[in-house]
């Protein structure tokens, strides 16, 4: 028999676990704030790029164990487990900003059924455990942190086959609960208290970003040396002390986590008097590098992009997602914008016309040739696979002048040589 779950929040963590866990048996109701999305959730139209989602979603809504509804006050009246999926952006300081939590928890709090778990999915500082249940008011609910650790992208085969499960909760017994919800799935369960549990999301996150700031440090180093990354990094990946994951270098870190976990656990370790210059090391290597990137598409155009026009593949903050947040491309364009240079991109997941002002300035083309089109440079800024597909002859036919800044390392550096492009990537002298 599958439990009650309430998700407030059908962002792409709370819709991931919502459809993840009805598919797992249980019974789901997830809630939102805005109406139109609620309706189209509700027949079945997910909003964003998630590889299965679509599916998960279409399962639960026929087989009767997943609906949405409008207002968190209106999902959680049946519910033993609520989970809080909302965004806790990056406030003026670098500290998460809780507000939205706050405010559902104060919402929720009154419609809760006695000894419902209130579960914390969402990114949230240490203590923020206490916060919560203050806001809940409730001395006969829980409160439990069960960070998330999905990677847009691949968050539905993520969720379903994780490396672990971390539920802190102060009470053994609810912890042993809420993990009884993940039980059909592999990887091991940690439970632990909500403290840890919510420093071992932040731990993982810069840790991540830690060893793709070294990386894309040593691709610098390499170019100097007359190394290749590529060959450094198989050659360090062997050793299994280091492993060869998140190891690929690149034009910089971004997306939706990195960058405002890694500000906020530089804040909190700070607000608990520990300076972390290591992590601030960690985010201004990944400034730099996304430097180092249009410095490499200036120096193509002989070192002053202004008035120059850069073709740009790729706007996503990586490729199989259409999340444009943090993305490094976006930080890369706009340093060429702000010197003049005109922008044309292509993204497989950003439609010409769309209206967004993170696109304002940039032209967007329809397809990868007519992003190249009479460019001076082409810049690839994410890793799409059909970029490595695409026909540099026929890009070369067209572009103004035959150069690449192959940002991802993706494509055949020699072929290209041989059809006459200038090539530069990351860390390949
Ligand atoms: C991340 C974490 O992986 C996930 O566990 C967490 O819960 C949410 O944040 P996500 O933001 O979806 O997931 O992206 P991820 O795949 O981790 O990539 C983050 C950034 O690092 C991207 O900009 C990506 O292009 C870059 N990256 C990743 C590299 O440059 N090199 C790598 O080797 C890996």
């Amino acid at each position: 028999m599958g439990s009650n779950v309430a998700i407030i929040g059908t962002g792409y963590v709370g819709l991931t676990t919502g459809a993840c866990l009805s598919h797992l048996g249980h019974n789901v109701v997830c809630a939102d704030v805005i109406a139109e999305k609620v309706e189209s959730l509700s027949r079945g139209e997910v909003p964003i790029l998630e590889a299965g989602l679509d599916e998960l979603v279409a399962e639960g809504i026929s087989e009767g164990r997943l609906s949405f509804v409008l207002g968190a006050q209106n999902a959680v009246g049946e519910a033993d487990f609520v989970f809080l999926c909302l965004p806790t952006p990056q406030g003026a300081d670098g500290a998460a900003d809780l507000s939205f939590i706050k405010a559902a928890a104060t919402q929720i709090g009154p419609y809760l059924r006695p000894g419902a778990a209130v579960i914390n999915k969402s990114t949230v500082p240490v203590g923020s455990a206490g916060e919560v249940a203050k806001k809940l008011g409730r001395d006969d609910v829980h409160v439990v942190s069960n960070p998330e650790f999905l990677r847009e992208g691949t968050a539905v085969s993520d969720f379903l086959n994780p490396d672990r499960v971390v539920i802190g909760a102060d009470d053994p017994e609810v912890a042993k609960r809420v993990a009884s919800l993940y039980e059909a799935l592999p990887g091991e369960t940690l439970i632990t208290d909500p403290a840890s549990a919510e420093t071992i999301k932040y731990a993982s996150n810069a840790f991540l970003a830690t060893k793709i700031s070294f990386v894309n440090a040593m691709a610098a180093v390499c170019e100097e040396v007359g190394a290749d990354v590529v060959d450094v990094v198989r050659g360090m990946g062997l050793d299994q002390r280091i492993g060869d994951k998140f190891l690929v270098p690149g034009p910089g870190w971004g997306g939706s986590c990195f960058p405002k976990d890694s500000h906020a656990l530089v804040r909190i370790a700070e607000n608990n008097g520990y300076q972390f210059g290591l992590l601030r090391s960690v985010i201004a290597t990944n400034e730099e590098q996304f430097g180092r990137v249009a410095n490499k598409i200036a120096r193509f155009v002989g070192g002053n992009v202004e008035g120059k026009t850069v073709a740009v593949w790729g706007l996503t903050f990586k490729a199989h997602t259409d999340d444009l947040r943090d993305s490094p491309s976006l930080n890369i364009i706009n340093r060429l914008l702000e010197v003049g240079a005109i922008v044309r991109a292509y993204d497989p997941a950003v439609e010409p016309g769309t209206s967004d002002s993170r696109l304002d300035g940039i032209e967007i083309a329809a397809d990868l040739y007519e992003a190249t089109a009479g460019a001076d440079v082409l810049a690839v800024l994410t890793e799409w696979p059909e970029f490595i597909e695409a026909d540099f002859a026929k890009v070369g036919e067209s572009i103004a002048s035959r150069s690449v800044v192959d940002a991802r390392n993706l494509l055949d550096a020699t072929a290209l040589k041989d059809l006459g492009f200038e090539y530069d990537g990351i860390g390949r002298s």
